[in-house]
């Protein structure tokens, strides 16, 4: 029989769960959530869940290594603002594929004031679809933007005015290519056609308010509808890329991508994703050779500042962990 778990590490069984409960609310494309988590005497471990992937617009499960990434890096976070240094070792066994993190949080650590904003970021973090204010962010903020992805191994490209233009374009037609596959929209609507009861997948609501023609950034819309929208202002739009595409690398760009949308959360931005340029995989070349070559393009950010915009929702702590009853109450 295996014993019941009352603490891991430095932390108690309430504060597992916290940390648990910050590491969900990650965002994740179509919030599909693809995630579990496994609580042993040795560690947090963080799972992909495959059931929860998308064969047609995720057809290698990279994104579904950027959410599980992000996931992480909150998980990551609200344990050091705890007090607990979170050792993370990443893709730590070789014979089990869906194991990709664990996490040990055993050292004593000071929290780093900075570590514990981006902390409690965390809940207020949420997609927002709603065209942006024509405001200028501060340089200052796009340095700490930039730092953010450095820390964690990735890189945030400097593009210039023609780069731009053309990533508009590889927009337009990642989008396009998306809106013709029958399988692409199958699968959108099954995951963004879902009810208020549900626990995943994008509610109608969370599609924001419409501007009303047609040019600027195309944003990918959610809702039964499926409907077009475009934004008209010149938002802050940046690329994520790594310098390899292996599965860690994919983990170690989540992160990163998680802790730029933390760092835009606590300087008052808002963010949204525009993922038809790396969905498709032809589109996602052209876009890798728009960047010189070197780097590959994991995830493209929209920032700027919009109108509030509502909470989606998560599945309970009970869904998302294997051996649930081995947390004591
Ligand atoms: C890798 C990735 C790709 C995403 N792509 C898109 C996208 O193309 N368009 C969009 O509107 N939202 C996109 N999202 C946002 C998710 O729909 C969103 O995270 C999810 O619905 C949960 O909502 P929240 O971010 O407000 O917590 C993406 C999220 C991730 C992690």
């Amino acid at each position: 029989m295996t014993l019941p778990i009352t603490s891991i590490g430095l932390l108690d069984s309430d504060q597992v769960k916290s940390v648990i409960g910050a590491a969900v609310l990650a965002p994740s494309t179509h919030n599909t959530q693809p995630w579990r988590f496994r609580c042993t005497p040795a560690g947090l471990e963080l799972h992909a869940d495959p059931d929860r992937a998308l064969p047609v617009a995720d057809t290698d499960q990279r994104e579904l290594l950027l959410s599980c990434g992000a996931a992480l890096f909150n998980l990551r976070t609200a344990i050091h603002a705890l007090g607990a240094h979170p050792a993370t070792t990443l893709l730590p066994r070789r014979g089990d594929p869906t194991l990709l993190a664990v996490v040990r949080p055993f050292a004593v650590r000071k929290p780093d004031p900075r570590l514990v904003g981006l902390a409690d970021a965390i809940p207020r973090r949420h997609t927002n679809r709603t065209p942006f204010e024509a405001a200028v962010i501060p340089p200052a903020v796009v340095a700490e933007l930039r730092h953010a992805a450095e820390v964690e191994q990735a890189w945030l490209p400097r593009l210039d005015a023609r780069q731009r233009e053309n990533l508009r374009e590889l927009v337009h037609k990642g989008h396009q290519a998306q809106m013709a596959d029958p399988a692409f929209l199958a699968e959108w609507q099954r995951w963004t056609a879902r009810d208020r009861s549900s626990r995943d997948g994008v509610p109608e609501y969370a599609a924001g308010a419409m501007p009303s023609d047609n040019g600027g950034w195309v944003l990918r819309d959610f809702g039964s509808r499926r409907r077009e929208r475009t934004d008209h202002s010149e938002p802050l739009v940046v690329v994520i890329g790594s310098f390899d595409d292996t599965r860690a690398d994919r983990l170690r760009a989540g992160q990163a991508m998680q802790r730029v949308l933390l760092t835009a959360t606590a300087a008052g931005l808002d963010a949204s994703f525009i993922s038809q340029p790396v969905e498709v995989p032809a589109v996602r070349d052209e876009l890798r050779h728009l960047l010189g070559g070197g780097l590959w393009p994991q995830i493209v950010l929209r920032l700027g500042r919009g109108a509030p915009v509502p909470w989606t929702p998560r599945r309970s702590l009970d869904d998302v962990l294997l051996d649930p009853d081995r947390l004591s109450a």
